[in-house]
């Protein structure tokens, strides 16, 4: 029987592990290929409600999520609109509440400091209920430590954990880093993926130049 094309569950009878791409409705939140979440605690189809936080429409912040992530439980995405202004005399946001103080309701985006969007490369490991703020980017092949408060963005390779997020280690050596980011395997077609499997899984970088 061939498999359909838009698959929710990768893994037959995981009804915890998604294709996030396959379960997101908000046209600000993209997500590449075979990326997957799961979620052991709350319905992981709900991914949007549950971990991508803040996130208003008004804002129009984006959230981008590349190929091949592996997304854990309970891992969050905090907006924009989590950060109550911190340029006036008050956190409280005023803006927000535009009818009982007779503000306009156009500026209720002024209730909140505006750092940008999330942007996730490919290949990156999130762990177990780490946290990203707005503003944040995180490299290719990145990993994100159980836990971990990311307030400053990430480089390729790079593995951080804890609150705030610190550098523990590079995953490779600058060199396998720089081939890794000129091979991009993850945009490969799939059956090249498959056919270089062994390579990627060994750890062979001379294996995945040849063609
Ligand atoms: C980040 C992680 C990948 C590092 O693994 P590792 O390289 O084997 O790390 P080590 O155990 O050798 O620890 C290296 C250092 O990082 C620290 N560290 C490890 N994980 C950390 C975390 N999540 N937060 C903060 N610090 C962490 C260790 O305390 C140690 O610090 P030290 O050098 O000062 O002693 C791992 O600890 C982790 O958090 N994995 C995520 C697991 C997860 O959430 N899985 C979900 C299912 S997919």
């Amino acid at each position: 029987m061939a498999i359909p094309e838009k698959r929710v569950y990768p893994r037959t009878g995981d009804k915890d592990t998604v294709y996030l791409e396959n379960v997101i409705n908000n046209p600000n939140i993209t997500v590449g290929s075979y990326t997957m979440y799961n979620d052991f605690v709350n319905d992981p189809v709900l991914f949007e409600k549950n971990n991508v936080l803040y996130h208003y429409p008004v804002n129009d912040d984006k959230l981008v999520i590349g190929k091949f992530c592996s997304i854990a439980c309970g891992a969050r995405f905090l907006f924009n609109s989590a950060n109550h202004s911190m340029h006036s005399l008050s956190t409280y946001p005023f803006p927000l509440f535009y009818e009982e103080w007779g503000l306009e309701r156009r500026d209720v985006a002024r209730s909140w400091d505006n750092k940008g969007d999330i942007i996730v490369g490919n290949d990156v490991w999130i762990g177990y209920e780490a946290v990203i703020l707005a503003g944040i980017t995180i490299g290719d092949g990145a990993i994100i430590g159980a836990r971990s408060l990311v307030t400053k963005d990430v480089p390729p390779y790079t593995i951080v954990g804890g609150v705030p997020a610190r550098p523990i280690r590079k995953r490779f050596s600058e060199e396998t880093i720089h081939d890794l980011s000129e091979i991009k395997w993850w945009d490969w077609p799939k059956e090249k993926i498959a056919a270089k499997m062994n390579a990627i899984q060994s750890g062979c970088i001379e294996e995945m130049r040849v063609s």
